[in-house]
């Protein structure tokens, strides 16, 4: 079956005669638990709750796959409260103080600073080297965790997955790739060889700017099981609500995909012909240095796309002269937004880089529209 109709399919509830096509959340604390609690499927929500499972179930096939040697793998997906509790369930699940976790300098802002704060003061050595030119293969050497990010956010660097999955497993560690901006539509970190894959489904994932979730996509049991434990312990439940709407949106991830990065692609193309803008980076531009790497391991180069102007008088007029570039953090979203981003701090990024995030509204109205928000900073 192909992408879009094996979605649709996973998101449907079992054939049950009378019953609707998509069960409604489940809300409950506590289950019914007469005797043993092991003959229980479901005893208390910051454990497990059906909703989840149903997201889970989803999520998991889609992060299934084929390794390199050609053997398909069924990956198993655990759902979270946010995009920053799955990142922070990999690095309590694996992180023991006298570890050593390399990661790439320009990685998400809050996950580096989450490792830099708190697992540091605890014993755990933090070695960093930017994404590109697969920098942090030279770091490996007696690493417990290498975490990478490809696409970075916002720099949109290029690392060469497998490769640098199989240099870590190599110096015995474990490989995590936050795959938030492709989605497991654009990207399979584990068929890549990587052993977590990592989302913030608050962006493409749900695409409706409305929830806030992320998941953990594992291949093996045991780390399945740790990652499960964390969540169980520290209560990064996600809400019935949240996963049942999470359900509705995937269903449509491959229509919205397909279509912002497609958008992506063209204003990127667009935008390097335009004199006002001094540099562009999307992987889909042949021009972009990861750009052979990006075609070898992405099925969809993604929504995001980060461009700098002359200044942050050019970026701000820019913004505030578009009236279709809706001005607001986060991206995968069906509105296309855009940010000037060094107005956040935090990523080493000119004054005048706007980060964009294309949506899914007609080619032609959003060029137009950058176009003569363009014009306006001369
Ligand atoms: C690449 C990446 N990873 C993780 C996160 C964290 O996700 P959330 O905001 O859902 O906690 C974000 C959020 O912007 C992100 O961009």
């Amino acid at each position: 079956m192909r992408d879009s109709t094996k979605i649709i399919r996973s998101t449907l509830s079992r054939t049950v005669p009378g019953e609707p096509l998509h069960a409604g959340p489940v809300f409950a604390a506590p289950y019914h638990t007469p005797g043993d609690p092991a003959d229980t499927p479901y005893t208390y929500a910051r454990s497990h709750n059906p909703t989840w499972t149903a997201l889970e179930k989803a999520i998991g096939q889609m992060e299934s796959g084929q390794l390199a040697t050609g053997e398909s793998y069924q990956a198993t997906a655990l759902v979270f409260a946010s995009g920053m509790a799955a990142c922070a369930a990999v690095f309590g699940a694996v992180l023991r103080p006298g570890d050593v976790v390399v990661l790439p300098s320009n990685a998400y802002y809050t996950a580096r600073v989450l490792l830099q704060e708190y697992f540091a003061p605890m014993g755990i050595t933090l070695r960093m080297a930017p994404t590109a030119e697969n920098a942090q293969a030279k770091l490996l050497e007696g690493a417990r965790l290498l975490w990478l990010e490809s696409p970075s956010n916002p720099g949109m660097e290029i690392c060469d997955i497998a490769q640098l999955s199989e240099a870590a497993h190599r110096a015995g560690a474990l490989v995590a790739v936050d795959n938030t901006t492709p989605t497991p539509l654009g990207q399979l970190p584990l068929a890549l060889g990587a052993d977590f894959s990592v989302a913030s489904d608050t962006k493409s994932m749900t695409g409706h700017s409305d929830l806030l979730l992320g998941h953990v996509a594992v291949r093996d049991p045991e780390l399945r099981a740790k990652i499960d434990q964390w969540r169980t312990l520290t209560g990064a439940a996600l809400g019935p609500m949240e996963a049942w709407l999470a359900l509705r949106s995937i269903a449509t991830l491959p229509l919205r995909l397909e279509r912002s990065c497609e958008n992506a692609q063209r204003i990127a193309e667009f935008l390097t012909s335009r004199k006002e803008v001094t540099s562009a980076f999307y992987p889909g531009l042949p021009t972009h240095p990861g750009h052979a790497i990006a075609k070898k391991q992405m099925r969809y180069f993604g929504p995001v796309l980060s461009f700098v102007l002359q200044d942050k008088k050019s970026a701000d007029m820019f913004l505030s002269k578009s009236s279709l570039l809706t001005e607001a953090t986060s991206f995968g979203g069906v509105t296309t937004t855009a940010e000037r981003r060094a107005k956040w701090g935090g990523d080493a990024v000119p004054d005048g880089f706007i980060r964009m995030s294309a949506g899914c509204e007609a080619i032609e109205d959003l060029l137009e529209d950058i176009t003569q928000a363009l014009d306006a900073t001369q």
